[in-house]
């Protein structure tokens, strides 16, 4: 095992020859946030040699240089690579595939993303095993801990799990689930923080987190992987709702409705999803309390609302500008966030608390027996210090309820026919039907569990929301303009509704 900082060299391959294979590749990689932007230049900013031999295995960071463009400054972002050399290509590796350095293939060598091949990531599995509580394990400036009593058991074979990600999960067997973190910024990456902590108010809403690994980066700890139980009988909360949804349309069309017979409503059809709903509002609200109990409180100052409702008032300007279709609203939306300012505190105290802060149906999985959260890193194209600040839970609870819209709409995007392109006027009604059956109902299990009910706290809600319904007009108009719709009509029921009506619809 050897290790550089600034290497000259992987065992041979000269480090100019993998980074000019890497150029090329990087931007086709899912988790590589510099899409759309001129990379400058990529080098090898630390390499340590993991497993040596044919295939041999590297842990690279990547310091990849991007061109300032549209308003965004040049930067060097950061990036960890497990990078795998053969000296033959294998067939089932090909998808993984960098490039090939050395030109002549009796000389040269396969250059490829090791996380895909499991005769090589059980060597990292291996490590967390050797491990234990308190007594880390140390490869070079790797650092393997454990924090579990079990330790995951060794010599399974890793399989990539096929998930659009911002980063690369390995799943062992059907025991432990190691996420690899892409993007590298300095420090603890939230996800292990308050996993730790979670497990430490032994919360069952995660999770169990079993070890993780880290390496100076920059001067501090920084989270490498994170090894987690994995959720064996776990579905996805967006899988399971879009399901109910679908069940919803499926049972109208059956029926032939929009023709004169009675339509069904969400509470009517096989798929009703307001008990898992209900549940999911448990769910949250638990962990918000664990959260609260284990880690910095506080109580929003009025200086600290203001600059809040101003950071999402200059949103909303920079949206308009960029979005033509959001003209119209952006008086009647800046109410919301006038109204977040107004709030004092002695007849209104709002209090922050380390909160999920990318909550979405996406993150979140229902086993057998329960409903579990997942991914607790916040955005990861946030800084980490606004990761790692103190919000309103409410935020949170916002995000979830427009997930729950798009759940409900986002197939009627992509249903839509007719010349004027309009979804059929039946199938918009059972839409906001179930969104607004499914969000009342997380409210109810939000309450029910001892929290505040978020429908008794409709100026942050409403201000949250927006907020978001603002930014997924952006990313929509930019990137899936059929979709366009889902958020827009959010936005014209949060410019309509005046803070005192009923924040769950
Ligand atoms: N503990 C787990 N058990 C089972 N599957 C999991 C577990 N953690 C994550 N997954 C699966 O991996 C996907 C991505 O995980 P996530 O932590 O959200 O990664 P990312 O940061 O890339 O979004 C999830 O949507 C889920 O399908
Ligand atoms: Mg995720």
């Amino acid at each position: 095992m050897t290790h550089s900082t600034r290497p000259q060299d992987l065992r041979g391959i000269p480090a100019e020859a993998v980074c000019a294979q890497l150029l090329p590749w990087l931007p086709r990689q899912r988790w590589f946030a510099g899409k759309g932007r001129t990379i400058r230049g990529v080098e090898v900013v630390s390499a340590v040699e993991l497993v040596r031999g044919d295939p041999g295995m590297f842990h690279l960071v990547l310091g990849v240089a991007l061109e300032g463009s549209r308003g965004l400054p040049a930067v060097v972002d950061h990036y960890q690579l497990l990078l795998g050399v053969r000296r033959w290509r294998v067939d089932r590796l090909d998808h993984a595939t960098i490039g090939r350095v050395g030109g002549d293939p009796a000389a040269g060598a396969v250059l490829y993303d090791a996380a895909h091949d499991s005769e090589l990531t059980t060597w990292l599995l291996e490590r967390f095993a050797a491990a234990d509580a308190g007594d880390p394990c140390e490869v070079g400036p790797l650092v393997f801990q454990r924090c579990a009593e079990r330790a995951p058991r060794g010599r399974l074979a890793g399989l990539v799990v096929g998930a659009e990600q911002s980063n690369t999960s390995i799943v062992f067997g059907d025991d432990v689930i190691l996420k690899l973190f892409r993007r590298l910024t300095p420090g603890v990456n939230p996800d292990l923080e308050l996993c730790l902590a979670l497990a430490g108010a032994g919360s069952r809403r995660i999770p169990q987190p079993v070890a993780w690994f880290e390496a100076d980066f920059e001067g501090e700890a920084t989270t490498l992987g994170l090894l987690q139980e994995y959720l064996r009988t776990g579905t996805d909360g967006w899988e399971l709702a879009k399901t109910s949804v679908r069940d919803l349309y499926a049972d109208q069309d059956l029926l032939g409705i929009g023709g004169g017979t009675e339509p069904l409503h969400a509470h009517e059809v096989g798929g009703d999803f307001a008990g898992e709903s209900f549940r999911l509002g448990v769910a949250t609200a638990e962990v918000h309390a664990d959260l609260a109990r284990t880690l910095p409180t506080a109580i929003a100052g009025e200086d600290e609302l203001q600059s809040l409702a101003e950071q999402m008032s200059r949103r909303l300007d920079a949206a308009a500008g960029r979005v033509p279709e959001l003209e119209p609203y952006t008086d009647r939306l800046r109410d919301a966030y006038r109204d977040l300012a107004q709030l004092r505190r002695e007849d209104h105290p709002v209090p922050l608390q380390r909160v999920h802060g990318d909550f979405h149906l996406g993150q979140v999985m229902r086993t057998s027996t329960r409903w579990v959260l997942i991914d607790f890193e916040g955005e990861p194209a946030q800084p980490l210090v606004e990761r790692r600040a103190l919000h309103s839970p409410l935020r949170d609870v916002a995000a979830m309820l427009r997930s729950f819209d798009y759940a409900a709409r986002h197939l009627l995007a992509e249903r839509r026919t007719g010349q004027s392109g309009a979804p059929a006027p039946h199938l918009v009604r059972r839409a906001e039907e179930w969104a607004l059956r499914n969000r009342d109902a997380f409210c109810a299990g939000y309450a029910k569990a001892g929290a505040v009910d978020p429908r008794a706290e409709p100026v942050l809600l409403r201000a949250f929301e927006t907020d978001k319904a603002v930014y997924e007009v952006v990313y929509e108009s930019g990137n899936r303009p059929t979709w366009l719709p889902v958020p827009m009509s959010a936005i014209r029921r949060l410019a309509e509704r005046s803070p005192q009506s009923s924040p769950a619809g």
